[in-house]
């Protein structure tokens, strides 16, 4: 029997869940369908409801309902807990698990896709939102040699830095960007939302290591300007989301099926130029 599975949103129609796992089941073997299911504001859990009801077996969750997944799991995985959002839920009876995979995708991304190991380098993220949160726990499990969180809310960047020292023994600082100086990093991360909007954030080129990644969670933008500013401080190593979107995807993909598929052809289909 055809299993179904759907990514829920609003807006959904930007999604490329369905074409990643629709691509992964053709490479697996797997019978399921994938669907993108808009739901209106406010009425996260009746949409979820109707799904199930309609034999629907797990969903991905995007913006604006990782909170209000959260509020509807049954079992929130550590994963889950440390990010206090919900990317990928399971149903079974009448339990919904309830995972996070974005950071162990981004992380996965990093070392395995751009061959990037993060331990023992210094790690620079810039923005202390939800984004940050669910990299910070997988990224401290790699043990880099010290983590520094900029954020212009000094105060957010704050509170992360004391959840993710509970987990490791290395510093994890929160700094204002003016704190920065001159100060290097191995791996720049731009979890801001500053893209979206063709922002930059108040970074100096000073930030960037020789050798140095930088990485842009945002996907399918291009030169950010945060990307042109590392390429402005001869930064060669550049990467977007579109890694660790797929990453995150076959997490989710090997959790419910059992089989993890390999995602190079799926970042290959959507990989846009960085130019
Ligand atoms: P998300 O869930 O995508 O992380 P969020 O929780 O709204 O979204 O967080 C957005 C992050 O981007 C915040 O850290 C925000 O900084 P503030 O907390 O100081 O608002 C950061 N951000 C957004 N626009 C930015 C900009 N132009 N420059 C620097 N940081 C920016």
């Amino acid at each position: 029997m055809t299993d179904r599975y759907a990514v829920i949103g609003n807006p959904i129609e930007q999604s490329k869940s369905p074409l990643i796992h629709t691509a992964f089941a053709q490479v697996t073997g797997q019978d399921i369908v994938y669907s993108k299911v808009l739901s209106p504001l406010g009425d996260f859990a009746l949409t979820v409801d109707s799904f199930r009801a309609a034999g629907g077996r797990g969903m991905n969750v995007t913006a604006p309902f990782k909170l209000d997944a959260f509020a509807y799991a049954t079992d929130l995985a550590p994963s889950a807990q440390l990010a206090g959002a919900v990317n990928a839920m399971k149903f079974e009876g009448d339990r919904v698990y309830a995972e996070n995979f974005d950071g162990v995708g981004w992380v996965r991304d990093v070392v395995h896709n751009l061959s990037s190991p993060l331990k023992g380098r210094r790690i620079l993220i810039l923005g202390a939102g939800g984004a940050t949160r669910g990299a910070l726990l997988p990224l401290v499990d790699q043990e880099p040699a010290l983590v520094v969180i900029v954020n212009r809310t000094v105060a957010k960047a704050q509170a992360l830095s004391v959840l993710a020292q509970q987990h490791c023994r290395f510093p994890v600082q929160a700094m204002d960007y003016s704190d920065l100086q001159d100060l290097a990093f191995d791996v720049v991360l731009n979890a801001t939302s500053a893209s979206f909007a063709s922002e930059l954030p108040p970074l100096t080129t000073a930030a960037f290591a020789p050798g140095c990644l930088a990485y842009e969670m945002a996907y399918g933008k291009g030169l950010t300007p945060f990307l042109k500013l590392a390429q402005q401080a001869g930064v060669t190593h550049l990467a977007d989301g579109v890694g660790m979107l797929a990453e995150q995807a076959a997490e989710a993909f090997a959790w419910w099926r059992g089989v993890r598929p390999d995602t190079a052809a799926v970042i290959a289909q959507l990989t846009i130029p960085l130019v």
